[in-house]
Parts: structure tokens; C-alpha cells; sequence
């Protein structure tokens, strides 16, 4: 069988190659594995919903920021440039992500900005004036209530899914990004779930 002999040999890959392999194998795995674990995948938002976010978020914040499961850092990093007198907090789960956005952060410094590898429903969110997610359903519900620990008056800016028993003060959908929706909430105690 010369045919399936050439196969194989063709096939034959380089120790670098298969190390490689594994590696990339192994990353991938470990995504999927946090994706499962957390609900929602770590698929950053475009350039046209981190502008619709940014649009919804007033001129001045008080004080801090967070990124509610911030992935590869996209939109920590507009933030950080948007306010650069305010600090902004990345939360992210998933390692590979997290990792990445530490990077992106080395070559491109933003003393304003760091990044949290940790749960942020486990998270003490009181001292934040403001937080944006993109998340899925499903993990919008637990959000809907670890959101009271904000202070009365911070902003809310949802990419995609709404906030349960929250009423938004503004909603925008934009056509660029598949009529998806955008909403702003503001906290205040008699809103929250
Ligand atoms: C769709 S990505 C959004 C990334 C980024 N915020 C953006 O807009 O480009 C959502 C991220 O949230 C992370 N995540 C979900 N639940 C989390 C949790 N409880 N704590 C920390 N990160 C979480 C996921 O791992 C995922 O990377």
C-alpha cells in the first residue's frame, strides 16, 4: 500500500510541530473548559459596541471602573484611554484571555488599568462608580443582584442582554453590530432585583 505509506509520511510532523499541536490543543481545551464554567465565552466586543458602550457612559465618573469579565482586554483598554484619571479593573475567569489582555497591557502600558484573574460575583464591587458587561443570559441573573453592592448612582452599560428587574434609563440599538441592543442602568436602591 505505497498510497496510504505516502500518507503517513507526508503526515509526519517535526517535534516542534507536535509540541506546538499540543500546546494550541491544550489552550483550546482550556478555553472551552472556562467558557462551560462561566456560561459565556470570551468573544470580545467590536470596535462599533465598544464605541455604543463608551457612548452611554457619562463624560466624568466619580471613581472607579470595572469590566465585568474583561476577556482579551479590548475594552479595559478604550476605557483606561477614555478616563485616564479614573482606575479600571478588568475581572476575566478564563486564564488564556487573562494572560493575553496582561500582555496586550505590558506592550501597551496603561498605568490606569489592571486586570483581576478572579470571580467577579465573588468579587467586593462597592468601591466601583461603574461597570460594563458582555456577557449571556444566563449570567445575567446572579449580576442583577451582586450589582446592589455599587453605590447609589453608579452606571451600568449592558452589551447585548439586559439586567433582570432592572429598568434601563437608556437603551440604544445599533444596526452595525446585528440590531444588537445596549443598555444603561443606574443604580439606585429601589431599582435592583
Ligand atoms: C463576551 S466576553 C467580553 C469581554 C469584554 N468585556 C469585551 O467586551 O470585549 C465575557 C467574559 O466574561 C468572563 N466571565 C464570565 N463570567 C465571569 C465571572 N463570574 N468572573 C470573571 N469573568 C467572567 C468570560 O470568561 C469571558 O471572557
Amino acid at each position: 500500500m505505497d498510497w496510504i505509506d505516502g500518507i503517513i509520511g507526508e503526515a509526519t510532523v517535526s517535534p516542534f510541530e507536535a509540541v506546538l499541536l499540543v500546546v494550541m490543543l491544550a489552550g483550546t481545551l482550556l478555553i472551552v473548559f472556562y467558557a462551560i464554567r462561566t456560561g459565556v465565552p470570551p468573544q470580545s466586543s467590536g470596535r462599533a459596541a465598544r464605541q455604543a458602550v463608551l457612548h452611554l457612559l457619562p463624560d466624568e465618573i466619580e471613581g472607579p471602573i470595572v469590566d465585568l469579565g474583561s476577556g482579551w482586554g479590548a475594552l479595559v483598554e478604550d476605557l483606561a484611554a477614555r478616563y485616564p484619571d479614573n482606575r479600571v479593573v478588568g475581572y476575566e475567569l478564563s486564564p488564556i484571555p487573562y494572560w493575553i489582555s496582561l500582555l496586550r497591557l505590558r506592550l501597551k502600558p496603561r498605568p490606569n488599568a489592571e486586570y483581576r484573574r478572579a470571580d467577579f460575583l465573588k468579587a467586593d464591587l462597592s468601591a466601583f462608580h461603574a461597570a460594563t458587561c458582555y456577557l449571556m443570559i444566563g449570567a445575567m441573573k446572579p449580576l442583577a443582584t451582586k450589582l446592589n453592592e455599587l453605590p447609589d448612582g453608579a452606571v451600568i452599560v449592558s452589551n447585548a442582554f439586559s439586567l433582570h428587574g432592572w429598568t434601563p434609563e437608556e437603551t440604544i440599538t445599533l444596526s452595525s453590530t446585528g440590531a444588537t441592543m445596549y443598555f444603561r442602568y443606574i443604580v439606585r436602591r429601589d431599582t435592583v432585583a
